[in-house]
């Protein structure tokens, strides 16, 4: 399962020469996956002569592209659906036409009640069907409303096609790659394997292309998701099946790329190769997002996680043999249907054990069609109460993650200037937004930074020199241009 991301994320596109063309506004919710696909449509849009928007009021063309894991994501889609009404009305008035498509996972689940529910609705278009958007739009303007919810035979990646160096570019020095969709675990709260369908993994070639791709565009930073991301085995150029593990070696190899992440993974395929691949690729970040949804064995089962939590501990041992410097984070589910006190204390417990380094935890929203939603459901207010506890839990094992690094020398990312007039903000290998004072110029170098305070939500650092391999060697010029100063907030 993805991580989420802030909901409501506007997709950043280069708006490129051809300016006098047709608007598009994307507006895209939930995981990283959605926020890949968001890139990938304005890259399909762009050929066509479209141009990005940051504000729907001036855009011919506006896409939600939508989330279903949790019913508060859906029904976010229907009230900014509310917005975009009053949008195209005025525009109308003003005699200017604007389309209006449904994609990602609430399309791929609702199809056409969509339409029915809110009839401004032009398109509805699931995520497989990305490379059919020029299609589609045409079609919807020349004879009304369209939906395409199938799980086309072509594969889309063969049709998507690469931005331009200069849009890559515009977007950081930090990407994420596609490397598998779907799922085949059916855990039982979730709605992924119907709204994704069945694991695919792409053929490694491509994802070696399409890295080389972005690092000739300067990106140092490439994070491999995928619904379940270690389930991957897709074939290599010598025919045979490669694991994660495998293609994470091979991308280390891809020169300029400094760091490699992947998300969002399920403890039942923590491959022996890819616990080994932590401690033997230094690219690969020692930060891992292995979501475990509960600390109850009798939950867990109910889940369908086919995993207890004695295994997930013991995974979470090996993986720390192989890389000691290894911080994770996860996912929990607090109110699953008939989950008791006892469970949810064994829940916290587990926070307790593994300390993580940050989590995300969520109340079970009864997503239709799954098998959990048929079941006992546990009182809103319970729900309430323990996601309160858990988060407070997690809160207090994330400060005392970040306190640890007091004084520590970490590796960080420069990925853009910082709030502060010659401050950069970059991550550490643990995520971390970490701010340092710096020029523009060191953007996308990795340097060696002394965390000197914390803020609410970031690190600050003193920049002590590179250790990047793709920069000038010793960089002894570095110290001359850095403030030595720690940066303050
Ligand atoms: N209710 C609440 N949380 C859910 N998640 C997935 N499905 C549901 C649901 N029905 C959470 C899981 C997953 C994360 C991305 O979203 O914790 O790992
Ligand atoms: Fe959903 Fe479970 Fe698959 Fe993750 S592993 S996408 S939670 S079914």
């Amino acid at each position: 399962m993805l991580k989420d991301t802030p909901l409501g994320k506007h997709t950043q596109i280069d708006a490129g020469p051809e300016s006098s063309s047709r608007r598009v506004f994307i507006k895209s919710y939930g995981c990283q996956m959605n926020v890949y696909d968001a890139q990938r449509m304005a890259d399909t849009l762009a050929a066509e002569g479209f141009t990005e928007t940051p504000t729907p009021e001036d855009a011919d063309l506006i896409i939600l592209n939508t989330c279903h894991i949790r019913e508060k994501a859906a029904e976010k889609v229907y009230s900014e659906l509310g917005r975009i009404r009053q949008i195209k009305a005025r525009a109308k008035r003003d005699g200017r036409h604007v389309t209006v498509g449904v994609a990602g996972c609430v399309a791929q689940a609702e199809g056409a009640e969509i339409i029915r529910r809110a009839p401004l609705v032009d398109l509805v278009v699931g995520p497989q069907s990305y490379h059919r958007l020029p299609d589609l739009i045409a079609r919807a303007e020349k004879h009304g409303a369209v939906v395409d919810t199938e799980f086309p035979v072509e594969d889309k990646f063969d049709f998507l096609p690469a931005p331009a160096p200069e849009r890559t570019r515009a977007r950081g020095v930090t990407a994420f790659v596609t490397v598998q969709e779907g799922c085949d675990k059916f855990c039982t709260f979730c709605v992924v394997p119907y709204t994704r369908g069945a694991e695919v993994s792409r053929p490694a070639a491509r994802i070696v292309a399409e890295v080389e791709r972005l690092a000739a565009a300067s990106v140092r930073e490439v994070t491999l998701i995928g619904q379940n991301v270690n389930a991957y085995h897709g074939v290599g150029p010598d025919g045979a099946s490669w694991s994660l593990a495998r293609l994470l070696y091979r991308l280390a190899d891809v020169p300029g790329i400094a760091r490699l992440r992947y998300t969002t993974s399920h403890p039942r395929d923590m491959a022996d190769d890819l616990i080994a691949a932590h401690g033997e690729l230094p690219t690969l970040m020692p930060f891992l997002h292995l979501p475990v949804q509960s600390g109850s064995d009798r939950v867990l089962a109910a889940m369908n996680r086919r995993h207890t939590r004695d295994d997930y501990l013991r995974l979470v041992e090996r993986l720390k043999r192989a890389q000691p410097a290894l911080a994770l984070s996860s996912d929990f589910i607090v109110g699953f249907p008939a989950e008791t006190e006892e469970d949810f204390r064994g829940t916290v417990s587990l926070v307790e054990q593994v300390g993580y380094a940050g989590a995300f935890s969520f109340k079970y929203s009864p997503r239709p069609g799954t098998p959990a939603a048929a079941i006992d459901q546990v009182p809103e207010n319970v729900k309430v109460e323990r996601l309160a506890a858990l988060q407070s839990v997690i809160d207090k094992h994330q400060a005392a993650f970040n306190r640890s690094c007091l004084g520590r020398t970490l590796d960080v990312l420069l990925e853009k200037p910082g709030r502060h007039p010659g401050q950069l903000t970059g991550r550490s290998p643990y995520l971390q937004p970490v701010n340092v004072t710096a020029p523009s110029e060191r953007i996308g170098e990795v340097l060696s930074v002394q965390i000197a305070d914390l803020g609410a939500n970031s690190l600050f650092g003193v920049a002590l020199g590179t250790k990047d391999r793709h920069f000038s060697a010793e960089d002894c010029s570095l110290r001359e241009h850095l403030d030595i100063a720690a940066a303050g907030a």
